[in-house]
């Protein structure tokens, strides 16, 4: 297991560039289920996560290949055994994705309920209520889901909505079903997250129709059958928030590359908002900060609101704002893991329910800290750039889910982090 020494304060400066997403790649794997042959998907980052996702569609009867370049090619030619297994999706939720391309590829499908995590309960019953919208029947049995479809899919008007809006993977898993179902479904409530435009672009560039792309209204008009493809995923936007707070924490200017301001604007209305400059350049940004931070009030929501999945990296930040902020959590209300971990550090939070006061200090002390989940671990990276002292973070393995090799990427920017596998 491996932990980080940071040394802070620092400062940092040059120039970074963005990598594919993650959570655009795991369900573009996914979709390679659909189309029997050899598709190549090109920028997927080099991540556990992206590991775990090919360990998974190995074990369906894939082949897959990681070109030097990065690239991943997946042959699905064969798939003999439609089983998403307890000990793969148990270690990554994502996995659940492959629910719909299995159910409409194979008639059926087995895939491990997901269970929780360290940011909540996590359900799936959207998920499986499209499926079953499209005529799959579903059972549940030692811990598995049993999908059926043994006469095909049939499509439909379907609502996705759920008691936190939209919900991402869900969409993903009933959009790529749908696909080949016979006829047309329309998605209600669908999620707009630029993650699952790429996907929906991909699939259509697999020989899928689907209007509406990147709107909460998907039609798609069921094909026979879906063709490999080339494809490139988009740059990670989650990533590129995590260096602009790097830069706005540090009190430092960075050129971000590879990175869609477009697809950020609550992100970047809200660091504006606070003091920091972001202008464009080339296919990126320069990212500075001028001055004290200004406390904010942060409400996560769908896209295109506020991504929960920068909620913890903003705590971080606004920690040393001057005054006091207030951050509600709207899409997982339980993703406070990070708050008593920062609040070692010498921050001032006050959880209150899905909210989160945030009484600025005037510096963040290093400590002994622990990562619980990806971002929760992102945030404590980013406070220990700017506490004074070594701040040690433990169970690194949870930021090397999502971020490829944090240290190399901060550490020629003026970072000083030391991984130690202990
Ligand atoms: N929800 C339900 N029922 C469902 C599905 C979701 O009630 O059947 C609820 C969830 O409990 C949550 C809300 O709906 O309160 C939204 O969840 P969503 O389904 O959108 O989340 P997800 O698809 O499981 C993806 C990302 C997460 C990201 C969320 C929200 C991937 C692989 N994961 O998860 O990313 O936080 O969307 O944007 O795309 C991360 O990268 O660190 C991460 C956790």
């Amino acid at each position: 297991m491996d932990i980080f020494h940071i040394e802070g304060p620092v400062q940092l400066s040059g120039s970074v560039t963005i990598n594919g997403s993650k959570n655009a790649s795991l369900p573009i794997m996914a979709a390679a289920i659909l189309a029997p042959g050899k598709s190549t998907l090109r920028t997927v980052p080099h991540l556990s996560d992206i590991s775990v996702c090919g360990k998974l569609l190995s074990q369906l009867g894939c082949k897959l290949t990681r070109e030097p370049d990065g690239d991943i090619c997946i042959d699905s030619t064969v798939i003999d055994n439609p089983v998403g297994e307890y000990e793969i999706v148990r270690r990554m939720r994502a996995g659940i994705c492959i629910l719909g391309p299995l159910l409409a590829r194979c008639g059926r499908a087995e895939v491990s309920m997901p269970g929780g995590c360290a940011i909540g309960v996590r359900p799936v019953d959207l998920h499986l209520r499209g499926l079953q919208e499209l005529g799959a029947q579903i059972h549940l049995k030692n811990g598995y889901i049993i999908a059926e479809a043994p006469n095909g899919l049939k499509g439909k008007n379907i609502f996705m909505g759920g008691p936190f809006g939209s919900t991402v993977l869900g969409t993903a898993n009933v959009l790529m079903a749908a696909t080949l179902a016979k006829g047309r479904t329309v998605i209600e409530s669908a999620a707009c997250e630029p993650e699952i435009a790429n996907l929906a672009n991909c699939l259509n560039k697999m020989g899928a129709k689907i209007k509406g792309i990147g709107s909460p209204r998907l039609i798609i008009e069921g094909v026979k059958e879906l063709q490999p493809t080339e494809f490139e995923v988009i740059p990670d936007r989650i990533e590129a928030g995590t260096f602009m707070v790097a830069a706005a924490i540090t009190a430092s200017e960075l050129h971000l590359q590879n990175c869609r301001l477009d697809e950020m604007m609550a992100v970047v209305d809200r660091l504006r908002s606070i003091g920091i400059t972001i202008e464009r350049k080339d296919n990126g940004c320069i990212v500075a900060k001028n001055g004290q931070i200004k406390p904010t009030d942060i409400t996560t929501q769908p896209y295109p609101g506020f991504p929960t999945d920068l909620q913890a990296q903003f705590m971080a930040l606004l920690s040393l704002a001057e005054g006091n902020s207030v951050i509600i959590e709207k899409v997982f209300p339980d993703r406070f893991m990070h708050v008593a971990e920062l609040n070692r550090m010498a921050a001032n939070l006050r959880k209150e329910g899905p909210a989160v006061i945030v009484a600025g200090v005037k510096k963040l002390i290093a400590a002994p800290v622990m990562a619980s989940d990806l971002r929760a671990s992102a945030a404590l990276v980013l406070a220990g750039l700017a506490a004074e002292g070594t701040t040690i973070v433990s169970r690194v393995y949870h930021i090397d889910r999502g971020y490829e090799k944090i240290e190399e990427r901060l550490n020629p920017l003026g970072a000083n982090i030391i991984r130690q596998s202990i």
